[in-house]
């Protein structure tokens, strides 16, 4: 394989193609090859399965299943998501990539190849990962600043004068600045870019390969010594033992719709994906190592934060409570500073959470940027602009609602959380709905099946009955819960 460090298919496509092995899974279509992408796929299972991996562990495994887990019950929560990863989450999933391999295309071509009535639902689903991307970047600089922050030991976040009250006025100050912020996005996107212009196999496969077997090193070195403080065993007890009185409807419902934001489902991204997948991979195997990693990820990831929590917080339950940024960017630091050595696990803690956000981003920015070479021809560099212009629009609009544009707010939402409660709480359950509808009702399920490799008539009718009936009504319950009760 031809592996030099330059972009793999910036140029001419279908010259930079001709004679590498590894892109013929997604030059080929069932032997015409003629609508299919014209550039390279994954070169192989094992760089599709952790870039796709990469794309599912986020900031949705590191800071949001913790603070659920914590907040509908720790075990019990824990107990429903594995549940449901293993039945609604994995056919969602299998679903996703078999839709993109099958088609070979991005988002609207795998629409369009479903059933051409419903290509325009392809616009639709592209629109989740424009909305998402930029205020994704956002946090990302965030997490950015912090790691500069905790290697300086800044006086606010480290050492013997920090506290949850001056980690907060360290948030508070920094978000409100108008320009760091903006300066911590744009190198966070610049990197994401950079990334995505390099192609697929040379930029995401590449990078991929190189972080997830960090991340997992960092995770898993975090946790053991968290494990080793004294006190950290009543965190690991709240968040393994379930107890079957915490179960309640809206655990089930916390645990579905962490579930699809933990998969990246619904975002267009699991389909752009699974468009340059070879074709002897099997659908189905690959997806189950994805959600076995996302999942291991996101327990990993709350076995760090809630026995940190538990070990060293002053109130433990109110840490836990706190939601969203509050919890990562106020209360950990915080929880960290306790720790013998915090300074370094706080740089640690950030550097994870940061290579963990960056293989989101790109899935998020690639998921655009094929749309844009397919259906409006533009080369990668070119396509891979116009996002990096879109991002800086949007991004510093939600970048500035903290600071100069803080009086736009719906309700108590700013404009970050106005974006990220109409992408996540509307748009996607949307999406999961229209998915699951299309393919289910009105496209051709037997060629489906046969590209996920499904033969079992039994598992077919299981497969059936689940996206026709079982995951649009969860989707339903999630679209609901999600406008009336904003769970
Ligand atoms: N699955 C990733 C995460 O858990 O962070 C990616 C992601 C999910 C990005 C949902 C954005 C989002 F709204």
């Amino acid at each position: 394989m031809n592996d030099d460090l330059t972009p793999d298919d910036t140029g001419s496509d279908e010259a930079s193609a001709a004679g590498v092995q590894g892109e013929e899974a997604a030059l080929t279509d069932g032997g015409s090859g003629s609508n299919r992408h014209a550039h390279k796929g994954f070169s192989s299972k094992i760089g599709f399965v952790l870039a796709a991996a990469g794309s599912a562990v986020g900031l949705g495994n590191l800071w949001r299943f913790p603070y659920l887990a914590a907040k509908y019950g720790g075990g019990i929560f824990l107990l429903c998501y594995i549940a449901l990863a293993v039945t609604f989450g994995f056919c969602l999933l299998v679903l996703e990539i078999a839709l993109g391999r099958k088609s070979g295309k991005g988002v609207i071509g795998a629409f369009a190849a479903l059933n051409k009535k419903f290509k325009w639902f392809g616009f639709i689903c592209l629109a989740v990962p424009i909305i998402i991307v930029p205020y994704y970047g956002v946090i990302g600089g965030w997490v950015t600043r912090y790691i500069f922050g905790f290697v300086a030991g800044d006086g606010l976040l480290v050492g013997e004068t920090a506290t949850v009250e001056t980690s907060a006025a360290f948030f508070a100050e920094f978000t409100a600045n108008p320009w760091q912020p903006l300066v911590f996005f744009l190198i966070f996107a610049a990197l994401t870019i950079l990334v995505v212009v390099f192609g697929v196999q040379k930029g995401i496969e590449r990078i991929s390969k190189i972080l997830m077997p960090v991340l997992a090193v960092l995770a898993v070195f975090l946790m053991i010594y968290v494990l080793c403080q004294p006190g950290a065993l009543a965190g690991v007890q709240k968040l393994f033992v379930p107890n079957f009185a915490d179960f309640t409807y809206e655990t089930l419902l916390a645990a579905l719709g962490q579930l699809f934001y933990s998969m990246s489902l619904a975002m267009g991204i699991m389909i752009t994906y699974g468009s340059y997948m070879k074709k002897d991979a099997s659908v189905s195997k690959c997806a189950r190592q994805i959600s076995i990693c996302d999942t291991c990820f996101a327990i990993v990831a709350a076995t760090i934060i809630i026995p940190s929590i538990f070990a060293f917080s002053p109130d433990p339950e109110a840490t836990a409570a706190a939601s969203g940024p509050s919890l990562m960017f106020v209360q950990l630091p915080a929880v960290f500073n306790n720790i013998p050595g915090g300074r370094w696990i706080g740089t640690v803690f950030f550097v994870l959470v940061f290579f963990a956000a960056l293989t989101s981003s790109i899935s998020l920015v690639e998921t655009i940027v094929s749309v844009l070479r397919d259906n409006c021809k533009l080369s990668r560099l070119m396509s891979c602009l116009v996002v990096f212009g879109l991002m800086l629009a949007l991004g510093s609009l939600s970048s500035l609602g903290f600071g100069p544009l803080n009086m736009i707010k719906i309700g108590d939402m700013d404009i970050l959380s106005i974006f990220d409660y109409f992408s996540n709480s509307i748009l996607m359950p949307i999406v999961a709905i229209g998915t699951c509808l299309i393919a289910g009702f009105f496209s051709d399920t037997k060629s489906l099946m046969d590209e996920i490799g499904i033969r079992k008539k039994g598992y077919s009718y299981y497969f059936k009955i689940m996206i026709r009936y079982v995951a649009p009504l969860c989707m339903t319950a999630i679209l609901i819960s999600g406008i009336f009760l904003k769970l």
